[in-house]
């Protein structure tokens, strides 16, 4: 993935603020607030000292009390008011960047879900878009109201007195150098931190889903040893990025040093000479020395800025990923297919080596179609492609007399049930599981297709049958089970065309003739294509295809292709004449 800029990304992420414009506004004004209570407090220190202890108006005393305690409720009130509306503002703005990330993953093709790793997505979903919710509203808070205060106390000290106010800001861009050169260095290393942690998820992911390999291979310390190690690498990393954070308060103050050094020398000079009163001296010291404080802060704001935009980085690359199969813009939303399918000199790649090589086939409606071939010679990714997980790179590819490009993709799943060896399950009640793809199906009709995948025995048999929780994996069924939940699924779903991948891992005969008979009550009145591994279903189709290297060598039926000697024959010689 290749990564955005900065200059890109802000304003992308500023079109995302847009529906919260009316907090922020509140947010600002109420900031305008904070400033002006920051920058009387300082001003007031003058008539203070030039009033009441210079000309000795003792009767003003009485009022000080009142006027700070007044002046802190208002203040206290206005930063109240623009905390609470700039961080909910930040928060929603951070939600709807979730959900937008979410959606577009999902959309995203199946090219590149295979080729990336799910943790680190999940990263990006989860991590990345946290860190950048922690630091936006700290960013949008502290950046208006320090700019604000700062802004107001600049003018006060000019306003004040302009030759000695100009000797303390001679400094102040100085102290903006080392904070970019800091602040770059942070957004590097940030970013790469925020990998470290994708990897970390990456593995957390992998051996939560491996726990049965790594149990049975014993390789416990291995992945701890991965986990550490990548932990640590995080940690070097995030060290890295402390350092540069806790580098840069200190350096602005020692900038900041050669500032008021100057101005006190120059001001108690002026003081001395008459040109101005104690008051204003102190009242600009004092405007001064308030000054560095939002300067410290805007440059902690650069920091946790540059910061988020690492994150931001990784948000956007995932963003920049286009799916490569969308519907077009005159795609047809098309109802119940008869089920013709037609592969017309499809050729495919998924990389540099060809892997369908002209290939055609066409089945008839309600044809059941066995496909067979050696492993590699492409019969996965034939149901991959009449699915639309790919798009051919030439050919094209029809459901009755339909281009599969010209309907919509949603039209496209609503006519296709995919069953493969993935016995995906749910983390969710059996009944859930079986409507997946018909939420809206009545418990009847879900229990007619756990009957006909001849699951319903078994379902019943379950503590709290159909509403039983299963796990993410089905962990708590056995192969044979999943499959035929899988299958009800497949048959609740109804839809004309059928793509069968086989199990190539044997069941026990008892499971198995069930998931024979399941399949068959599934298949029926369905066009079918069914990668073949059993000699059973090979047999029960209406013609046999043969597959190698992409394309199509032989056709016919069990008896001819056998006589014919060829690839056929030497599968069946190998597979299934134990059988
Ligand atoms: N996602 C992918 N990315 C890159 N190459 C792939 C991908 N999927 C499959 N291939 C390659 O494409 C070729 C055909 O693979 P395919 O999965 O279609 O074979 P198959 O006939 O289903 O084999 P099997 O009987 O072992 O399941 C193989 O050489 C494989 O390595
Ligand atoms: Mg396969």
């Amino acid at each position: 993935m290749s990564s955005p800029k900065v200059a890109d990304m802000f304003p992308r992420l500023l079109a995302y603020a847009r529906p919260y414009y009316a907090r922020i506004a509140i947010s600002l004004i109420a900031s305008l607030g904070v400033a002006a209570a920051d920058v009387t407090s300082a001003k007031l220190i003058q008539p203070l000292i030039d009033y009441i202890i210079v000309d000795k108006n003792y009767s003003l005393v009485n009022f000080v009390p009142f006027f700070i305690v007044g002046l802190s409720i208002f203040k206290g009130g206005s930063k109240f008011i623009q905390e609470y509306f700039i961080k909910t503002a930040g928060q929603l703005v951070v939600q709807d960047i979730r959900n937008d990330l979410y959606r577009h993953t999902l959309r995203l093709s199946m090219g590149f879900h295979s080729r990336s790793k799910a943790g680190n997505l999940i990263s990006r979903i989860l991590n990345d878009v946290q860190s950048l919710q922690r630091s936006a509203a700290d960013v949008m808070v502290d950046t208006i109201r320090e700019s604000f205060t700062m802004v107001g106390l600049i003018g006060l000290a000019f306003y004040t007195d302009w030759r000695l106010a100009s000797v303390a800001f001679v400094v102040l861009p100085l102290s903006v150098v080392p904070a970019t050169l800091l602040g770059r260095r942070i957004r590097e290393k940030t970013k790469r931190g925020q990998q470290s942690i994708g990897e970390l998820t990456s593995v957390l992911q992998e051996s939560i889903n491996g726990i049965k390999v790594i149990k049975a291979f014993g390789t416990e310390p291995d992945e701890n040893k991965k986990f550490r190690d990548e932990n640590w690498r995080y940690y070097k990393l995030l060290r890295k990025v402390l350092k540069y954070e806790s580098l840069s308060s200190p350096f602005i103050e020692f900038i900041a040093s050669f500032g008021v050094a100057a101005v006190f020398w120059y001001g108690l000079n002026r003081v001395i000479s008459g040109q101005i009163t104690q008051g204003e001296l102190f009242s600009l010291s004092a405007a001064i020395l308030m000054l560095y404080v939002p300067m410290k802060r805007l440059i902690r704001v650069n920091n946790v800025f540059q910061k988020s935009m690492g994150s931001a980085e990784r948000i956007f690359e995932v963003f920049d990923e286009k799916p490569e199969i969308t519907d077009r813009q005159d795609a047809a939303e098309v109802d119940k297919v008869r089920g013709e399918v037609q592969f017309n000199n499809v050729f495919f790649s998924y990389g540099d080596e060809p892997v369908l090589n002209d290939f055609v086939l066409t089945a008839n409606p309600g044809e059941k179609i066995a496909l067979v071939g050696p492993s590699g010679a492409g019969k996965t990714t034939v149901a991959s492609l009449l699915s639309r997980f790919y798009d051919p790179i030439d050919g094209s590819i029809m459901i009755d007399g339909l281009d599969l490009r010209s309907i919509t993709l949603q039209s496209l799943a609503k006519n296709i049930a995919l069953v493969d060896q993935e016995t995906f399950l749910f983390h969710d009640t059996i009944l859930n599981n079986i409507r997946y793809g018909r939420p809206e199906a009545s418990r009847e009709e879900a229990e007619e297709a756990a009957r006909q995948a001849y699951a319903h025995e078994f379902i019943e048999q379950q503590p709290e049958g159909f509403e039983t929780v299963i796990g993410d994996r089905g962990l708590r069924l056995s192969g044979g089970q999943r499959q035929r939940l899988c299958i009800a699924r497949a048959i609740l779903h109804d839809a004309p065309i059928l793509i069968l991948d086989e199990a190539t891992s044997a069941l026990d005969t008892e499971s198995e003739v069930m998931v024979q008979m399941a399949l068959s009550n599934l298949m029926e009145n369905r066009t079918t294509l069914v990668i073949a591994h059993r000699l059973s279903t090979i047999m029960n189709a209406d013609r046999i295809v043969v597959m190698d290297q992409g394309r199509i060598v032989e056709e016919g039926t069990h008896r001819e292709l056998l006589e014919q000697s060829g690839v056929y024959r030497k599968l069946y010689d190998m597979q299934f004449r134990d059988e």
